[in-house]
């Protein structure tokens, strides 16, 4: 399919706008209008059903991580709170720190969410998320002391971060964590189940694995989806269990669509 330039790509838009906003409008007449939910032209996290996806993960978060409603949760690059709307829910005595590189979204969740959900701006760089962020991610430490948290959850987060970045950010992931705490992290995990997928184009991203524990989908926008191997991942944090996801083209029994891996601080 052809780009759209100039006042094609507008018109494009303006319609594209039109529609979502008029979803936005029979949600809220039908009595649909959840006020954690943004409107959809402000769902800027991915693809899928805003609602459905929080909700989802909010299992994975007790099954997996064992998430309780007195558990203290860091959701790194949150979004705009797309996990942290079911948790506003369910956490009762525990607390709930996000942080993320889009200022709008952080914004919106602050003017959103009550006040014992805390929400931060990291104005780090991403070539896909944020490109005019002025720090390097390589160095950042989370705002946040040791031992702070009982789960930390990165959803779709690592599956965009370059390999010196998502080293920083596990390393920081078990320095926030309290000792039997748990990290829920979603990745594309490079190891023999999803390299035969690759080779077969049997996959739902085409990554193209070289010698290295890094690949890339799209060498023009690394940052666009990148994957790792499993054992650059062993050696960092602490696996405890991986559940494939559907990305492999083997949807039947995946929980989700990206690789679950949950490791302990
Ligand atoms: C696919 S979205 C997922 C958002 C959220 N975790 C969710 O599942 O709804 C990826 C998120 O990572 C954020 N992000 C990108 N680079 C980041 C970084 N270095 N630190 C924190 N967040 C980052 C983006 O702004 C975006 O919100």
């Amino acid at each position: 399919m052809g780009q759209l330039y100039g006042p094609a790509l507008v018109q494009g838009r303006a319609a594209t706008s039109l529609k979502l906003r008029a979803a936005d409008a029979l949600d809220r007449v039908a009595g649909r209008h959840d006020p954690l939910v943004p409107p959809r032209r402000l769902q800027f996290v991915g693809e899928g059903d805003f609602v459905a996806t929080g909700d989802e993960f909010l299992g994975h978060l007790v099954e997996l991580a064992g998430l309780e409603p007195g558990s203290d949760v860091l959701d790194v690059g949150c979004g705009i709170g797309r996990m942290a709307r079911p948790l506003a829910g369910y956490l009762t005595t525990g607390g709930y720190s996000g942080f993320d590189v889009n200022e709008m979204a952080i914004r919106w969740c602050r003017e959103h969410y009550p006040a014992g959900f805390r929400f931060e701006v990291a104005d780090l760089h991403n070539a896909r998320y944020h490109p005019s962020g002025r720090q390097s991610a390589r160095q950042y430490r989370f705002p946040y002391a040791d031992d702070s948290f009982d789960v930390v959850l990165m959803a779709s987060v690592v599956t965009h971060l370059l390999e010196p970045e998502a080293d920083r950010y596990l390393a920081e992931a078990r320095r926030v964590l309290r000792p039997g705490g748990r990290l829920l992290a979603t990745f594309f995990l490079l190891d023999g189940g999803s390299r035969a997928a690759l080779q077969a184009g049997r996959a739902a991203l085409a990554f193209r694995p070289g010698g290295g524990p890094v690949a890339v989908a799209d060498p023009d926008l690394p940052e666009e989806a990148v994957a790792y191997d499993v054992a650059w991942v062993r050696e960092r944090v602490d696996v405890r269990s991986i559940d494939p996801g559907a990305w492999r083209g083997e949807p039947f029994g995946a929980r989700s669509f990206q690789d679950l891996v949950v490791a302990c601080a």
